[in-house]
């Protein structure tokens, strides 16, 4: 029998058990030969193969993405609570600059097409849509950790493509993504409290992933926002969430990030500006609404069960 993957071009994903790699192997495996590269979990997806990744050590990660060959990098790997990061520096600088200028350095090297995954945490949030021409502005070690990422990435790798987001999908057991956790608790009958003076662009990880692989075919490089258009508070996104999924809002009351007591101190503002994207791209990157709509169908055709137990502790 003729292997279904011969043909298709190799994309390796860092952080294979994470939120986004798995959501993104999701929306790309009939295309591509998705590898997940893992670190401490292990992940089981169909469509995928898995493989232990060496983030550490740049001379044997050469040797694994010799042996792996792919045609594209794109890397979601790192340490993503903004706590964590505040009670170690360290840790932080580790996972998120140094292994990703780890990956830039090794691509770079065989010239293999590199996506670095940032965040919308870069900035002081006193303001709203961010554009990539800001000067960014750290306010917590998670910020500062990925800032310098960026950097060390664009002295390693010039060439590659640097995206800043905000985005939900469908978790697993051991990651609930701010989506699931909002329906979960509702599903529950839960009461929530949510913050109504924070405010982001959220986008679905599956249009993230695909706008981020046509940025890749139209040879973008460089810093680029890709986020969802619409600005609204973390309430207002619950809202939302209660809507389409037809949960009750009367659980979801209000709350201040500026009341709250939280170890890191958070950004009220992380909207980014996508218009660069949306420009290069030629198209508009979708509304909240259609985002939903899209969670609800991967939920009903099976994204939610699959994912739910595709990583092992
Ligand atoms: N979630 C969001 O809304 C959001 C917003 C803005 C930006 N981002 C960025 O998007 C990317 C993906 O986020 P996510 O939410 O998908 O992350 P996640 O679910 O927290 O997963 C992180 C992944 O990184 C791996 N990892 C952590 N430390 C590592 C290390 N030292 N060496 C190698 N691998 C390590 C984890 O593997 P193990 O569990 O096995 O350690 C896991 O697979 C990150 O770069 C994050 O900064 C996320």
């Amino acid at each position: 029998m003729t292997d279904p993957n011969i043909n298709k071009p190799g994309l390796l994903l860092t952080g294979g058990s994470g939120l986004l790699a798995l959501n993104w192997a999701c929306a790309m495996r009939n295309r591509w030969n998705v590898v997940l590269g893992v670190h401490e979990h292990t992940v089981r997806l169909a469509g995928t193969r898995v493989t232990r990744l060496n983030l550490q050590d740049v001379m044997e990660l050469g040797r694994q993405l010799d042996v792996l060959s792919p045609d594209l990098v794109v890397h979601t790997a790192g340490l993503t609570s903004v706590d964590r990061c505040e009670e170690n520096r360290a840790l932080a600088n580790e996972a998120n600059a140094v292994i990703a200028r780890n990956i830039a350095e090794a691509t770079a090297k065989r010239n293999i097409a590199f996506v670095h995954i940032s965040t919308d945490h870069l900035f002081a949030g006193d303001r709203c849509s961010y554009s990539e021409q800001e000067p960014v502005q750290p306010i917590n070690e998670y910020g500062r950790s990925k800032a310098l990422a960026e950097q060390w990435v664009k002295a390693s790798y010039p060439k590659c493509l640097i995206l800043r987001t905000n985005f939900f999908g469908w978790g697993h057991r051991h990651r609930q993504s701010f989506s699931d956790w909002l329906i979960y608790n509702l599903r529950a009958g839960k009461p929530l409290t949510l913050f109504d003076d924070v405010y982001f662009t959220p986008i679905l990880a599956d249009r993230l992933a695909l706008a981020a692989h046509e940025l890749v075919e139209k040879g973008a490089s460089g810093i680029f926002n890709l986020v969802g258009p619409t600005r609204l508070s973390k309430y207002e996104f619950g809202l939302r969430v209660s809507d389409s999924f037809s949960l009750p809002a009367s659980l979801i009351n209000r709350g201040q990030l500026s009341r709250a007591t939280l170890l890191a101190p958070r950004p009220r503002d992380m909207s980014l500006d996508s218009s660069k994207a949306q420009h290069m791209l030629g198209h508009g990157l979708g509304l909240v609404q259609d985002y939903l709509e899209e969670l609800q169908l991967q939920e009903a055709t099976g994204r939610r069960s699959e994912l739910l137990e595709s990583v092992d502790q």
